[in-house]
């Protein structure tokens, strides 16, 4: 064992005694720390069944009969579902489906989505990367209690078109009601896609814990930590599920896991990325890996020789703290090529307006400490030095104005950063300490930062108002790792 695993070893354990039942007593009641359930005998890893087809997304209707209007209800509620043959799951769900139904609109549609909470918790849906108004976004001061209903109403841009996703975001409780299953895809059209000749295909991703009586368990201490990975990773809700691609094809994949880092490859075969989570790129960017931190999406566009590949979560060491199992490759599904239409992929997909004339600065820091308070230790994820505060305005910004913010890592575990409200242009990623330009433009709202890493983004914002912007690991949001940026008009 060198240094560095033991001292994240013998971190570990003090960190378990934080969580200890005891300390939660002790905790001041300013500070929001959750409780820990003991670690649980799980259900056996392939006791939901592999190998049925990918089963495409259930929609969410449109209830408008006008063009350029969609209207729905979408209700959160506890469901019943059979994942393992013979034994029902308790899941949290919207329209009973995990993952939540697919949203899809056209750019410049007017939503207007009735939300019905059915929920034993408060809770909120929050349009992951839409440009939505701020009173529109489902941020925690917004609850929509137990029994209760609101209306989310918004109008989406042209140049919106992209890959996006909705969860709630109720400070605290997020966590808990995203591993229950509450998350669906939405997705924005272009009026001329250049893509729209292919087929296409929807891969979400995400994570599932279950105990050996199927049950859905409580977070564990080490949870908090590391952010929350279940024995299941499944794709449209199936575990390995296979999937027939015809031809040349287009694919949206969602990482919508808490926690877990997908390095996703298809068994090494290049493809072309053509899109990031606000939509297409400037130019198709052939590769054969891509990592998608949880929040992330992509678009890309593959096509195989006839034959099989099986798309792969390569492993990925994202620096996890304490004594935790080898990272190793996932397999996620099983992809058969066969001969189909072959569109052409065009070289040019779109022109992206490079972000300049920078009119402020800002910056934001990930850290995580150990302290002792009132002779407890005590795990904190903090953002500039300060755990969330919702009373508290960390940034200020202006509506129109470019602003290029610094995202600094300075701990020694990967952190998924996310703002709320806007897309933002990658500027430089840091390597060894050198800042390397990013090789193209593309839109994102969510970036990894590896330890001690430093990501220069650039980003306008379009409406007055508070948003929030925090890791997407999901136990690091809830344990405080979120800041509040106040748009000023
Ligand atoms: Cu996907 Cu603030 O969230
Ligand atoms: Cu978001
Ligand atoms: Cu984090």
């Amino acid at each position: 064992m060198n240094r560095r695993q033991f001292l994240l070893r013998s971190s570990a354990s003090a960190i378990a005694l934080a969580f200890s039942s005891r300390s939660m007593a002790a905790m001041p009641a300013a500070h929001t720390m959750p409780t820990a359930s003991a670690p649980v005998p799980l259900m056996a890893a392939d006791a939901i069944p592999a190998g049925s087809p990918l089963a495409p997304l259930s929609r969410l209707a449109n209830r408008s009969k006008r063009i350029g209007e969609f209207r729905a209800t979408l209700e959160a509620a506890v469901h019943e579902v059979t994942l393992v043959p013979g034994i029902n799951t308790t899941v949290w769900a919207y329209q009973g489906a995990v993952p939540g139904p697919l949203i899809e609109v056209m750019e410049g549609d007017q939503v207007e989505i009735r939300f019905i909470n059915r929920l034993p918790q408060a809770s909120t849906i929050h349009w992951h990367g839409l440009p939505v108004p701020p009173a529109e976004d489902g941020n925690p001061w917004d609850l929509v209690p137990p029994g209760g209903e609101r209306v989310y109403r918004f109008t989406l841009p042209e140049g919106s078109a992209g890959t996006y996703w909705y969860h709630p975001h109720p400070h605290g409780d997020t966590p808990e009601q995203v591993y229950r299953g509450l998350a669906g895809v939405f997705i924005v059209r272009a009026r001329h896609d250049p893509l729209a000749g292919f087929a296409e295909q929807h891969l979400v991703i995400s994570d599932l814990r279950l105990d050996r009586e199927g049950r859905i368990p409580g977070n564990t201490a080490e949870d908090w930590m590391n952010g929350r990975e279940g024995q299941y990773v499944l794709v449209n809700g199936q575990r390995e599920p296979c999937i027939t691609l015809a031809g040349r094809q287009r694919l949206r994949l969602w990482n919508a896991c808490s926690a877990r880092y997908l390095r996703l490859s298809l068994g090494g075969m290049p493809f072309w990325l053509v899109g990031t989570d606000g939509g297409l790129l400037e130019a198709p960017q052939r590769m054969s890996e891509l990592l998608l931190a949880p929040g992330e999406r992509a678009e890309w566009v593959v096509d195989g020789a006839p034959g099989q590949v099986v798309l792969t979560a390569l492993a990925y060491d994202r620096q996890k703290m304490g004594e935790v199992a080898d990272e190793r490759d996932w397999p996620l599904a099983r992809v058969e090529f066969v001969p189909g239409p072959r569109p052409e992929l065009p070289s040019r997909l779109r022109s992206l307006e490079a972000l300049s004339g920078v009119a402020a600065r800002q910056r934001v820091e990930f850290s995580e400490t150990m302290s002792m308070e009132n002779g407890q230790h005590e795990m904190a994820f903090l953002v500039n030095g300060k755990a969330f505060d919702m009373n508290r305005i960390d940034l200020v910004g202006k509506v129109g104005r470019v602003e290029e913010w610094e995202l600094v890592n300075d701990s020694h575990m990967d952190h998924p950063f996310h703002l709320h409200g806007t897309q933002f242009q990658v500027i430089s990623r840091s390597e060894e300490g050198k800042d390397v330009a990013e090789p193209f433009l593309a839109w994102r709202d969510t970036v990894n930062l590896a330890p001690q890493q430093t990501v220069r983004v650039r980003l306008r914002q379009a409406f007055s108002g508070l948003r929030m912007f925090h890791c997407h690991i999901l136990e690091h949001e809830g344990q405080g790792m979120m800041g509040v940026l106040e748009v000023k008009p």
